[in-house]
């Protein structure tokens, strides 16, 4: 019999859930995605449930997401920026988040720069927290939205497929929740950048390395392309953005000289011309919007099954 509970009350990231976790996640999306498509996008789901969207680091896409995904449960929502929040004036993260909750909040997103923020919270709160980013360490739902997304772009369950992420793995928690993700899926996963910018050990993980882009991609059904995280980099890892671009970017003039089709993905937010050119993030072969759609039938459902799962 198929599981109808996630086997933890918290999704703090991909390493702490199970195939079958993701499997539920993946079945509970389907059936969202088709909601948010109906001309009245909303259900009663979490009508009862306040939801407390807490970042502490910019978001563009994921903040929308996990927001919308919210309304369209019938949560009540309330959003959270550091920025202009008592953090400024000295307040740890325990006593903003404790003060939070004593308004009667029942679950926290949070994104924050530190890692392992999210893991440290859940064993000191009584709500149901959801990882939203947590500095280099993981982002479990973008995870889930791309794997999501490979699935319907090759119509298949991902068991055996090639997937190669390319870019800046080191300093990337997308990179980390996507290799967790799709091994527990049974997909094979090939990583390619500068050497400077993949981890030492990361072979242990299950996923083979390669400095070879044009092989890479001829050996891929999907390439997810990552951004340069120029923010967390604190010393040089390659001489200019111009040389990353003519080693490591990808083009149209690449793509169209590969002998079959591979699908194209980037997380957001793109800097165009650098790991990626326009002409192939606005291609045929891109489902970059694809996967922002995606993101809140994934969020939704995330919602939606840690509420029966409540702490
Ligand atoms: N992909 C992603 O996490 O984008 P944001 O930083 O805009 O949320």
């Amino acid at each position: 019999m198929s599981q109808s509970q996630l086997s933890t009350p918290h999704v703090l990231g991909i390493k702490y859930l199970t195939p079958e976790d993701l499997h539920l996640i993946f079945e509970t999306a389907r059936e969202f995605k088709e909601v948010i498509n109906r001309p009245i996008k909303k259900v009663p789901s979490l009508r009862d449930v306040t939801v407390a969207n807490l970042f502490f680091e910019n978001s563009t896409r994921t903040r929308i997401s996990f927001e919308l995904a919210e309304k369209r449960l019938s949560a009540d929502v309330v959003n959270f920026s550091a920025a202009s929040s008592s953090v400024k004036k000295g307040e740890t993260l325990l006593d903003t988040v404790n003060n939070i909750l004593s308004m009667k909040v029942d679950m926290i997103v949070m994104r924050h720069p530190a890692q392992g923020a999210p893991l440290f919270l859940s064993k000191r709160i009584p709500a149901n927290i959801i990882n939203a980013g947590d500095g280099t360490h993981e982002h479990p739902t973008q995870a889930l939205l791309d794997a999501f997304s490979m699935q319907e772009a090759l119509n298949d369950n991902l068991r055996g497929r090639n997937i190669a992420i390319f870019g800046d793995i080191l300093h990337s928690r997308v990179a980390m929740s996507n290799i967790f993700c799709l091994r527990k899926l049974g997909a094979n996963v090939r990583l390619c950048g500068p050497p400077t910018l993949i981890p030492k050990h990361i072979g242990k993980l299950g996923v083979e390395v390669s400095f070879d882009v044009r092989e890479t991609l001829e050996w891929c059904d999907v390439a997810n392309v990552l951004r340069i995280q120029l923010e967390r980099q604190d010393i040089r890892y390659f001489p200019t953005l111009r040389e990353y671009h003519r080693s490591f970017g990808i083009n149209k003039q690449l793509l169209d000289s590969l002998d079959s089709e591979v699908v194209i993905m980037h997380p957001g937010p793109i800097n165009r011309g650098v790991e990626i050119t326009s002409d192939v993030a606005d291609s045929q072969q891109s489902i970059i919007l694809e996967q922002v759609e995606n993101g809140v039938a994934i969020r939704m459902a995330v919602l939606y099954l840690l509420s029966t799962r409540r702490v």
